[in-house]
């Protein structure tokens, strides 16, 4: 994790960029802490339930990154309120709306970017689209703060190779870019240009323009990161401990207590050159065992075989056998448990890292 880290640090210091990690990938302060080091101290997150925990643990510069639920403005005044330096995004004139009328209901001048769509993958506006400026003079009139625009694009999760990659970095931020001078040229300073996803920044050649980058899941790395190319399955730094609980002898498989409560139901590398079934499978100490996957699951079983098919020497797996699984999708499998073991620190002691949880 530690080399993870510094790796993404080096090559956004080689950009001459600022990271405003997203913690919704380890929800935990002393990782925000470590990612952060060195970094302006903002973070990004995804719900606002991490925006109150980072709070209370002592950061204070907020981006939420999921478009407002105009349900949540009065939540949002009320963190503001307490001096949390709250910003929040947003792509339709209607929730322009909604803030402005929030803002004077609630005396609170909103601090928003405008979301841009890179890739046609999610949310967002076009960079040249004509709402862009409606939603930044219906925000105007309100006293609120325009302060620029953001753009994730998750496109790069389906880029076949490097040049691709590369490319959709650059029309990432070129996008932002663009949509940034059209606020400014309409009068509003739009001083942030936020862009990034774990892919992008690893493989953006420059970032000319932009202000922020908000990679995540680098912090951990996963088995699609690995897929797509962006880190290799040994910078992976997360993995379900579990345990032989059985043998099926009919087709040379293995029965382990992880299913898909505890590995999620992500499939992230089915459409990839590798499917890694649930998860790769890799001794307790690490080491993994390139062609064993998790190939199915139930709520609290996990079946273990080859990637072919063929069968294991169950009696190299005795029952009790400790064995770890690489998630597909790191996110998705922290999110299914309450905190970390950090295993193979320094001096060898096991530390337990609580994560924050809900909505
Ligand atoms: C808005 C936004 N920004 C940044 C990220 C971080 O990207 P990654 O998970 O590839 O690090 C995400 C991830 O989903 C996101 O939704």
């Amino acid at each position: 994790m530690t080399r993870n880290i510094e790796r993404m640090r080096t090559r956004l210091q080689s950009l001459g960029l600022a990271l405003r990690p997203h913690v919704k990938t380890c929800k935990n302060i002393d990782i925000a802490r470590q990612l952060t080091a060195g970094q302006p101290g903002g973070v990004t997150v995804s719900t606002l339930a991490e925006a109150d925990y980072f709070f209370e643990n002592g950061i204070t510069d907020i981006l939420y990154a999921v478009g407002i639920a105009p349900g949540k403005l009065a939540a949002v005044a009320d963190r503001m309120a307490r001096g949390m330096a709250l910003r929040i995004i947003l792509d339709h004139p209607q929730t322009a709306t909604a803030v402005a009328r929030a803002a004077r209901e609630f005396d609170t001048r909103f601090r928003v970017l405008v979301e841009i769509d890179a890739d046609g993958e999610r949310a967002g506006l076009r960079a040249d689209a004509p709402e862009l400026i409606e939603i930044a003079s219906i925000l105007d009139a309100a006293g609120c703060h325009v302060d620029g625009v953001m753009v994730h694009a998750g496109g790069s999760y389906h880029c076949p190779d490097a040049d691709s990659m590369q490319q959709m970095a650059e029309t990432e931020r070129a996008s932002a870019v663009a949509a940034a001078e059209r606020l400014r040229q309409a009068g509003h300073a739009a001083p942030v240009v936020s862009v990034g996803s774990t892919p992008t920044a690893t493989f953006a050649r420059d970032l000319t323009g932009a202000t922020e980058v908000r990679a995540g899941v680098h912090v951990f790395q996963d088995l699609v990161q690995a897929g797509l190319g962006v880190c290799e399955i040994d910078d992976i730094a997360i993995s379900v401990l579990t345990e032989v609980i059985g043998h099926r002898s009919e087709d040379g498989r293995l029965l382990v207590d992880a299913g898909w409560m505890a590995l999620s139901r992500d499939r992230g590398t089915a459409d990839q050159p590798i499917d890694q079934g649930y998860g790769l499978i890799c001794s307790e100490d690490g080491e993994a065992l390139d062609d064993i996957i998790v190939t199915g699951t139930n709520q609290e079983h996990g079946i273990v075989g080859r990637r072919d098919g063929s069968p294991l020497n169950l009696d190299t797996f005795p029952v009790g056998t400790r064995l770890r699984v690489l998630p597909n999708h790191a996110c998705a499998t922290a999110g299914q448990h309450d905190g970390y073991w950090i295993v193979g620190s320094p001096d060898q002691a096991r530390r337990w890292l609580p994560r924050c949880r809900g909505w």
